[in-house]
């Protein structure tokens, strides 16, 4: 724990490696828990914004061990989690949580579904992990020090010409929003090498890290979304960032190395990529 001076107050400041080490730890158990304990026939227990937009017990049983784990060391904190996990804390430190990413990829049994736990400390994350629990691949990132797949560094791709690019996105699930996402994908297809559609976030992010795909961008990610891949992906040495020198949000989300990123933002910026 270091100790510093804010104000008249002394205010404690988490060890970064510490959070790095408590993601992981959680990601990984909630991983088993998903895997291991998947039920043969699943079900959907409720839909959210949409009906394809579903939600299942493991969703449930994930998030509530995540906040168990993490809880049980750091009892001060907060709390952001796709499945109402939503608590102030008092450390300073809030954990943004995605219990499964990919629940569709879940439901149907594609291994292509991640736990992400990524910790924040004001507006930034500073830690953050994306656990495979299918392959068995953990993504790990500490602001300022670097991305890793099961601890052997990793680095976006150099940035081929956008001609040349594989880029992956996603589709929201409100109708109206995935009706004017494909529109927009029929005019970047034509500028790029091809696309891909995996279907978890976290996993496209991590992808982009691990220079699986060179580019990737969506709109309508949500914070738990984002959290801990959008670090991993930075600190792989993509830009990951909004249109016009916004940050990456809910609006749109963008991740490339330069000048990849820049030749994706004019384009998609030429497109309206993040109206509402
Ligand atoms: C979804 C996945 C998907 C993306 C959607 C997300 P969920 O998250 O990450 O790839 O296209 O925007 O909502 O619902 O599976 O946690
Ligand atoms: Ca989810």
């Amino acid at each position: 724990m270091n100790h510093t001076s804010a104000g008249s107050e002394l205010r404690d400041l988490p060890d970064p490696n510490d959070l790095l080490a408590l993601a992981e730890e959680a990601a990984r158990a909630a991983g088993r828990l998903i895997v291991e304990h998947r039920p043969r026939s699943l079900a959907v227990t409720a839909t959210k914004s949409s009906a394809t937009d579903i939600v299942t017990e493991m969703d449930h049983a994930s998030e509530e061990l995540l906040v168990d784990h993490i809880r049980a060391a750091r009892p001060h904190d907060g709390f952001l989690g796709e499945e109402g996990a939503a608590e102030a804390g008092s450390s300073g430190v809030t954990w943004v949580l995605d219990p499964i990413d990919g629940t569709v990829n879940y439901l149907y049994d594609i291994p292509a579904y991640a736990v992400s736990v990524g910790a924040r400390v004001g507006d930034e994350v500073v830690a953050g992990a994306v656990v495979n629990p299918v392959s068995g691949e953990v993504w790990t990132a500490r602001q300022g020090h670097g991305a890793f797949l099961n601890g052997s560094p990793v680095h976006a791709n150099p940035a081929p010409r956008l001609a040349m690019a594989l880029v992956s996105t996603g589709f929201g699930y409100d109708p109206a929003r995935r009706g004017r996402q494909a529109a927009i994908l029929t005019q970047v297809l034509p500028h790029i090498r091809d696309i891909r559609r995996a279907g978890s976030a976290s996993l496209d992010l991590c992808a982009v890290a691990t220079g699986r795909v060179d580019g990737y961008y969506e709109q309508g990610l949500k914070p738990w979304d984002l959290a801990a891949g959008g670090l991993i992906a930075r600190e792989s040495g993509a830009v990951v960032g909004g249109l016009r020198g916004r940050g990456a949000g809910e609006a749109l989300v963008i991740a490339a190395p330069e000048p990849l990123f820049g030749e994706l933002e004019s384009l998609l910026a030429s497109l309206g990529a993040d109206r509402p």
